[in-house]
């Protein structure tokens, strides 16, 4: 299950992905925010991090303008591992070697062609399970 969450600089990308997950049978849940009036991103990383925190989602994709207060806000949660991502190399890399569980993403950067592209990317790469990268994860979490 992939946790969805946006402000409403994201909505109309966020739309867009639920469009295509919706045709291609990928579950997910949406977070909000549901419209384009002003809103918070903090409050939508933080309901998505915790869905993925509680387990109710194993993934997420966090959308905001540019992609880094969400990031920043997600990133700051326990056992997150959000990766902003404007193209598909750093999508296909940021799962093998980071385990990232919530890709991230500028409405205002990139076109939804190119978005969806790195969604697919994203969700089709599987952690490569090397032991110099789960070291490196393990360290994310000491103080
Ligand atoms: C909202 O105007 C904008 O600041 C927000 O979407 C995001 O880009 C913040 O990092």
């Amino acid at each position: 299950m992939i946790a969805i969450g946006n402000d409403h600089t994201g909505y109309q990308l966020k739309m867009a992905i639920i469009e295509f997950m919706e045709k291609e049978g990928i579950a997910y849940k949406d977070y909000g925010c549901g419209d384009v009036s002003s809103s918070d991103y903090p409050e939508y990383a933080k309901a998505v991090g915790r869905a993925i925190q509680k387990k109710e989602c194993d993934k997420g994709i966090l959308i905001c303008g540019t992609g880094i207060g969400i990031s920043i806000a997600a990133n700051k949660m326990k056992g997150i591992r959000a990766a902003l991502c404007h193209d598909c190399f750093s999508a296909e890399a940021t799962r093998l070697h980071n385990n990232a569980n919530i890709l991230v993403m500028g409405a205002r950067v990139i076109g939804v062609g190119h978005a969806l592209k790195i969604v697919e990317t994203f969700f089709s790469t599987e952690f490569s399970g090397e032991e110099r990268h789960e070291r490196r994860i393990q360290m994310l979490e000491e103080e």
